[in-house]
């Protein structure tokens, strides 16, 4: 995490403000691999017959366990198992147990474990191997493998540690070019098994020196060695569990719903642990290449939801302050592309704050994430009741924001309004649009928000309001140019059909439902050529809808409603984005069928291949749309004016469903049956929690228990 190689950007035309490069997250040291030798002879999986195999993700215990059963040409039969974790008790280790068992014969086998550094990334842009200065050797029982990054420079080592299991006949040194291990040889038989117990560490100079790197990842492979297999596998499983008692989501009586929503739950930990602010979610994690493992508007959008009800509050807080680490870069991209005093654009793409994204219509256009990033910093306050961010960090974000909003505007004399012209909404399925509602809506939000935090800034820290308006050179005026604006910014509508337009001239489209495109032509975007669908109706992902999830006070049911019927039925789902919010949606609508529907959809994504796309890695951030869809979706979890609303809608097949939620340092669980929703405070203080609209109080002595039977 965090060791990055910036990629010389590769476009057919170029286009002025494209960033030089695009920023990857590089495959790094294989230490998984164990060669197998029977008398000599490699083995071969794809060479052998396979008469058994299985291959289990235990998500409880954080394990991958392989069990298979091979006869190879000569007959020879065997058994090989075995199973790995990368420690969640310590982050810079992976330990590997693997065993071999011969059914039918006896003789002689080697194992040769190995780390590699002999690794590529496929989507190089140049072909270009990105590691230098490999260097390796072996000292006393370890090893260890080190090499750079190119142009970056970060140092990457991993120190190796064996022990075997059964008895040695012979022992080798193993050092060839950018691999090293040992070659270790056994005598099998078949009521013998043997094989190793592999302990890596891997360290970056992220965290470490590298001129002490190597000796630091060989000490602590060999600790781990000391410690044993068992014990780290125990201290890792403790890891999990302790994750997985406030964090689970059980679902009774849909096995499939279950398996999902747990499957997403596991990935995000493993990919996030919101313990170093450097660092942040890409859109695979660390799961496909696909993304470069970079920054995007998700985060904001959809990872900081679920970090807020399950993490403490530093861990969404850590999520903020990289956006305040990264503030002057942003700056220094809106003034590339024309803006200035002050006025901050965020990427749509990045590593260390730069821009990376090389499509002008994303690139220079998709601006509606420099509102997410403003949203979260709300949403954060509402959930943890924490303002002193803002003045700490929040506000000078904020008013980047709203400057660069204030400056995107132009005044339309025919419109008699301020537009916001080219835009690319969330739907990336029409470009170089004006007036995408969505972001109209967003930055008109903005510039009110920007408002309140100032004057929160100057009610509650006075001092350091007055050192902000110095330095941001910021006065009254011009906050009170904000409020100006925001009463005149045009919002497209159409008052027929009483719904948000998506954009200027949507309704010159030939609107269809998404259901009337064959089965054979989807998704669209692996079968249509691009002109075809920006012409379409047909919408990626939420867009209006996006807007209208966030914004969920500002709108009645009925025009929610309307603007649901008007778009859901257009809309594809073709990005992994798209049906955690409908889902959401939906269920907001007591439309239980729907809602379930794109809950399966957006929690088995990967699980099912949806989108015939697994191959290029797993969805992560849309997980944490998952939990949203169920949480908020069927738990109906919403917060507003800093009080926790549900409002619960248990999917028919459903008999019951389990969370528990975080909110201001208090733990509250809550059980949702057919006939009751019953809610527990299990750690914090009294708090009063709106259920189906009716006020509760709620404390450790009394459980909330209201009869229901949604
Ligand atoms: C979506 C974007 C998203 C990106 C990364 C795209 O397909 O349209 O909204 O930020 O994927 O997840």
């Amino acid at each position: 995490a965090g060791v990055y190689y910036p990629d010389k950007t590769r476009v057919g035309w170029w286009k002025n403000g494209y960033p030089e490069y695009f920023a990857k997250v590089l495959n790094s040291i294989n230490w998984i691999g164990i060669r197998v030798f029977i008398e000599n002879q490699e083995l071969d999986l794809s060479k052998a017959t396979v008469l058994e195999f299985q291959r289990v993700l235990d998500m409880k215990r954080g394990t991958l366990e392989r069990n298979c059963e091979l006869e190879l040409d000569d007959g020879k039969r065997l058994s090989l198992s075995s199973l790995r974790f990368c420690s969640m008790q310590d982050p810079e280790l992976g330990c590997l147990d693997y065993r071999i068992q011969p059914l039918n014969f006896s003789g002689r086998i080697r194992l040769e474990p190995i780390l590699d550094f002999d690794v590529h990334n496929e989507d190089s842009n140049y072909g270009e191997y990105f590691w230098e200065g490999n260097e390796s050797g072996h000292k006393g029982d370890q090893c260890y493998n080190l090499a750079k990054t190119k142009k970056t420079e970060f140092t990457v080592a991993a120190g190796m540690a064996i022990t075997p299991i059964g008895e040695l006949t012979d022992s080798m040194e193993l050092n060839d070019h950018y691999q090293i291990g040992w070659k270790l040889e056994f005598q099998i038989s078949p009521e013998k098994e043997v094989g190793i117990h592999k302990f890596c560490s891997i360290l970056s100079s992220f965290d470490h020196d590298p001129k002490e790197i190597s000796e630091i990842a060989i000490n602590k492979a060999e600790q781990a060695k000391e410690n044993g297999f068992q014990k780290l596998l125990e201290d890792h499983i403790q890891s999990w569990a302790n994750i997985w008692k406030d964090s689970d989501i059980i679902i009774e009586g849909d096995i499939e719903a279950q398996q999902g929503i747990r499957f997403n739950i596991f990935h995000l930990f493993q990919t996030y642990k919101g313990d170093d602010p450097r660092m942040n979610i890409g859109p695979k994690g660390f799961t496909g290449e696909k993304y470069g493992g970079s920054t995007y508007w998700d985060t904001e959008a959809y990872c900081i939801p679920f970090y807020l009800g399950n993490s403490d509050p530093a861990v969404a807080r850590q999520l903020l302050v990289y956006r305040h680490k990264h503030l002057p870069k942003a700056i220094e991209n809106a003034e590339k592309l024309g803006f200035k005093d002050g006025a901050a654009l965020y990427p749509m793409v990045t590593m260390n704050g730069e821009e990376c994204h090389n499509e002008w219509e994303i690139t220079f256009e998709e601006i509606h994430r420099n509102g997410a990033i403003a949203y979260a910093i709300h949403r954060y306050m509402e959930y943890t009741g924490d303002r002193e961010y803002l003045a700490e960090y929040g506000l000078e974000v904020v008013v980047g924001i709203a400057r660069f909003w204030m400056q995107r505007m132009n005044y339309s004399e025919n419109k008699k309004q301020w537009v916001i012209l080219g835009v690319t909404g969330p739907n990336e399925y029409e470009n170089n649009v004006n007036n995408n509602w969505y972001t109209n809506f967003l930055a008109t939000w903005c510039l009110g928000f920007a408002i309140k935090c100032w004057d929160h800034v100057k009610t509650h820290h006075g001092e350091r309001h007055k050192e902000l308006e110095a330095a941001l050179n910021l006065d009254r005026k011009e906050v009170d140019s904000w409020a100006e604006r925001m009463e005149k910014v045009y919002l497209p509508r159409d008052e027929e059909r009483k719904v948000n337009l998506q954009q200027d001239n949507f309704l010159d489209k030939e609107i269809m439902n998404a259901e009337m495109i064959p089965a054979n032509e989807r998704p669209i975007n692996q079968h249509w050529s691009w002109d075809r669908i920006l012409r379409s109706c047909f919408i990626k992902q939420a867009d209006v809808l996006q807007g209208m999830y966030f914004f969920y006070d500002d709108f009645r049911k009925e025009e929610l409603e309307r603007n649901f019927d008007f778009y859901e039925p257009m809309t594809v789902h073709e990005s992994s984005l798209s049906p955690c919010v409908h889902s959401v949606l939906a269920s907001r609508l007591g439309r239980s069928e729907k809602a379930y529907e794109l809950y399966l959809r957006t929690a088995r994504l990967d699980l099912d291949d949806f989108n015939k796309e697994v191959h290029e890695g797993l969805h992560i951030t849309s997980m944490a749309g998952t939990w949203i869809s169920v949480v908020e979706g069927f738990g109906g979890y919403h917060v507003s004016e800093g009080k926790i609303h549900f409002d619960p809608l248990l999917p028919e097949g459903w008999e019951a469903l389990e969370f528990k939620l975080k909110f201001r340092g208090n733990l509250v669980r809550v059980n949702i049956s057919r006939s009751m929703v019953r809610i527990e405070l299990e750690e914090g203080t009294d708090i009063t929690i709106i259920v189906s609209g009716a006020n509760q109080n709620l404390t450790k002595d009394s459980p909330i228990e209201i009869p229901f039977d949604r």
